[in-house]
């Protein structure tokens, strides 16, 4: 059972369920930042001071504002990624922080095969057309897709969603499986009968090539022109990691002059997409809001989860879901209590 002590402080930066705020408020002081406009900016460096956790997402947490909160303890982001958060600032400070896995991977890995088949049948294009009037005939060979059954498909990341993309793609419709990552993983390999290949070989294979890595200065502009000179003309390009992986001017080099066939993107270098971005512009790009984990079940799932890890943080016990460069070092320096 959770007991902290003297009811400690939460500011939100994002709204929850009633269930959610009920909990919470039953072992916290809330402060509520509804939206995230210059005035709920404002209210949440009003509130930092008093803050000792913090739960939300989608907002870069740099030293500027976490700096005005000196007696934070720890931060639940409502996401799995963590490309919000200075890793070393925080451990500076002794913050926790946790994320939100495993709750996300099947609806973020759904998403991935919904742009792999929206844009390799082009029903966006297509679905528009018929919306404006233009289905006067059957649809000729100019409109023709192109197979998603049976082709490669190529995935870059080989984490939980990689995994579960590769599900998809072996189980489902019969595709061959080729992964980069760090390392093989010889579990992967045996359930999907997938094939490691070097970063290089896995963008002159694979029809379908899928980012699912994290944001990281490693991964950071890791596709830009050189490696979409590698793709054949016929590959399909998705991205569900995070934007900056890509150089976006490569990408929409690479789309304008028909080194790739298409590309199915959920994120952006900056978002929401300027919509002045020529990726707007073709026909051959499904681009969607950042919708990977958008579903109702799914985001409850992970606010449900970001205040579990929350409320265990700031009673002493080990959240369950510490971020993994902290799990050693932090509980030894907070003295924090093991889950059994
Ligand atoms: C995640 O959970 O990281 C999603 O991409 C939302 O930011």
């Amino acid at each position: 059972m959770l007991v902290i002590a003297l009811k400690k402080h939460v500011v939100l930066y994002k709204k929850l369920s009633n269930a959610l705020m009920q909990r919470l408020h039953a072992h916290a002081h809330v402060t509520l930042i509804e939206r995230l406009d210059a005035q709920g900016l404002e209210q949440l460096r009003a509130a930092l001071p008093q803050a000792h956790g913090l739960l939300g997402a989608s907002l870069k947490l740099d030293a500027q504002l976490l700096d005005l909160a000196p007696q934070l303890e720890a931060i639940a982001s409502v996401s799995v990624g963590i490309d919000n958060y200075d890793l070393e600032y925080l451990n500076a400070r002794k913050i926790l922080l946790t994320h939100t896995p495993d709750v996300l991977t099947e609806t973020t890995a759904d998403t991935g095969f919904a742009l792999i088949l929206a844009s390799a049948r082009r029903v966006v294009e297509l679905a528009i057309r018929v919306r404006n009037g233009q289905w006067q005939k059957n649809i000729g060979p100019e409109h023709f897709g192109t197979d998603v059954h049976g082709k490669t498909l190529g995935i870059i990341g080989m984490g939980r969603i990689g995994e579960a993309l590769a599900q998809r793609g072996h189980f489902g419709f019969g595709m061959p499986v080729i992964y980069h990552s760090h390392s093989p993983k010889p579990a992967v390999e045996a359930r999907f009968d997938a094939q490691y290949r070097s970063l290089e070989q896995l963008l002159q294979e694979a029809d379908f090539i899928c980012l699912t890595l994290p944001l990281t200065a490693e991964t950071e502009g890791l596709i830009g022109r050189e490696q979409f000179a590698l793709m054949r003309p016929e590959s399909i390009f998705i991205n569900i990691s995070r934007g900056k992986v890509v150089d976006e001017a490569a990408l929409i080099h690479a789309l304008q002059n028909g080194l790739i066939r298409a590309a199915g993107l959920d994120v952006f270098e900056r978002e929401p997409l300027d919509t002045a971005s020529p990726l707007l512009t073709l026909d051959n790009v499904v681009a969607t809001p950042h919708i990977g984990s958008a579903t109702i079940e799914t985001r409850e799932a992970m606010a449900r989860c970001a205040v579990d890890n929350l409320l265990a943080a700031l009673a002493g016990e080990r959240p369950p879901n510490l971020v993994g460069a902290f799990h050693q070092s932090k509980t030894e320096m907070h003295g924090l209590k093991e889950i059994s």
